[in-house]
């Protein structure tokens, strides 16, 4: 069969991103151009974040057919994040997606950023995956926590939400964290940096577990044909970080952290350092010289009780869902400590897993690409009215 070739586009958040993917796997091109305004304010600013979409769209749409070698009429269709995100980063992608198919006469297919971070996965694991169903994936990023079951037949997958944060999501966390510690924005990379240099057990953080009205840890255990007969099984694995970010707060008053803390912020930035990148050498070598053994003792032991944290809990909806792999996608899936308990615990478990690679981790079109493909084999196009859904669920 011919291959079929998508371009996806993708702007939910603070990255401008297009790619061009062959048949829902092969990424011929993939840029992503991340908006580095949004760090002088310590978070993304929407109002921001709409505008330099606006700067980016074209340019960075270009660039990825040039990158591809395709032409628009090479394309069997356009896809684009439909939501969740940002009412007008949405929209700016949306609009350029839609004026674009109707000019070059394409299909439109619209995509839940969500099961874009799921493809994100299969569009390298599908093909190892084959038989493993259910499969459980953990998404976990700068705006989402969350826990789906997820079944394919035929060529379209079903997803079933089987849990979620109920405050912040695990990459706002590490950023407010890091932003609580003086450390530059987005924090996660940082910490994960830092933290290796720490004593994990420094600091005993822990979890409540969250009750709903049955929790996973307490009701009975169901056989995997039990589990996707009773599809109405109410069990669930919802998370919470608000309290470890309070913890850690708590933790820098009771010793006196504040004038380090300040002192080190300005260090970061007056020393440029702030810019670089902490998966630097050098760029980590001087940031530790501003750290002393308290710091780096809390930041490993928060690192080790949030990867700790997610990964009981998902080990815990896939044994109760009888889930025969589990993926983990989404910005945090790029935590080295979180790969190297999950992938333990998976090996321990011989359950398969598989993770992004780290270019595929964080918000891209590829990925966008890659979910809409199942969708042009069905044909599922969306409508010329498309608009953007902010609060977009998934399952
Ligand atoms: O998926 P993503 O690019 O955007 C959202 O959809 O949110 O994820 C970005 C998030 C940020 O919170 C960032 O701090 C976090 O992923 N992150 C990390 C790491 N790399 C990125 N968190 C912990 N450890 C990392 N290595
Ligand atoms: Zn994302």
């Amino acid at each position: 069969m011919r291959s079929r070739l998508i371009l996806g586009i993708e702007s939910s958040c603070d990255e401008t991103s297009a790619s061009i993917v062959r048949d829902g796997r092969e990424a011929l091109s993939n840029v992503v151009a991340s908006q580095l305004i949004h760090a002088d304010y310590g978070g993304v600013v929407p109002e921001l974040a709409s505008r330099e979409h606006l700067r980016a769209i074209t340019p960075v749409v270009r660039e990825a057919m040039h990158r591809a070698g395709v032409q628009y009429s090479n394309l069997d269709a356009i896809a684009v994040t439909e939501g969740p995100g940002l009412a007008g980063a949405l929209l700016v992608g949306i609009t350029f997606a839609k004026a674009l198919a109707f000019a070059a006469d394409k299909p439109l297919i619209a995509v839940n950023h969500l099961e874009g971070h799921i493809h994100a996965v299969l569009m390298d694991a599908e093909a190892s995956f084959a038989d493993a169903s259910p499969l459980l994936a953990l998404v976990v990023s700068g705006g989402h926590t969350h826990l789906y079951l997820a079944t394919k037949s035929g060529n379209t997958w079903h997803y079933r939400n089987v849990g979620k944060t109920l405050d912040d999501a695990a990459g706002e966390a590490y950023d407010k964290v890091a932003k609580l510690l003086g450390l530059p924005y987005p924090g996660g990379p940082w910490m994960d940096a830092l933290a290796a240099h720490g004593d994990p057990k420094a600091v005993p953080f822990t979890f409540a577990q969250i009750k709903t009205k049955a929790t996973g840890n307490t009701a009975p255990k169901l056989s995997r044909e039990a589990a996707l007969e009773q599809n109405e099984d109410p069990t669930r694995f919802d998370l919470s970080f608000s309290g470890i970010k309070t913890a850690v707060r708590r933790y820098t008053e009771l010793h006196h952290m504040q004038p380090r803390i300040e002192a080190r912020a300005a260090a970061l930035r007056s020393s440029g350092l702030a810019l670089g990148k902490p998966t630097n050498p050098e760029t980590l070598a001087q940031t530790l010289e501003l750290f002393d053994p308290e710091t780096l003792n809390l930041i490993a032991s928060f690192q080790a009780s949030v990867t700790g944290y997610l990964t009981r809990t998902a080990f815990a909806a896939a044994e109760h869902y009888g889930a025969q792999a589990l993926l983990v996608t989404g910005g945090v899936a790029a935590n080295t400590e979180l790969r190297r308990r999950i992938t333990a615990e998976a090996t321990r478990r011989n359950l398969p897993i598989a993770f992004p690679t780290i270019a595929l981790s964080t918000d891209n079109a590829a990925m966008i690409a890659a979910a809409a493909f199942p969708k042009l084999q069905t044909q599922t196009f969306a409508p010329d009215t498309l608009e953007p859904t902010p609060q977009l669920r998934l399952g």
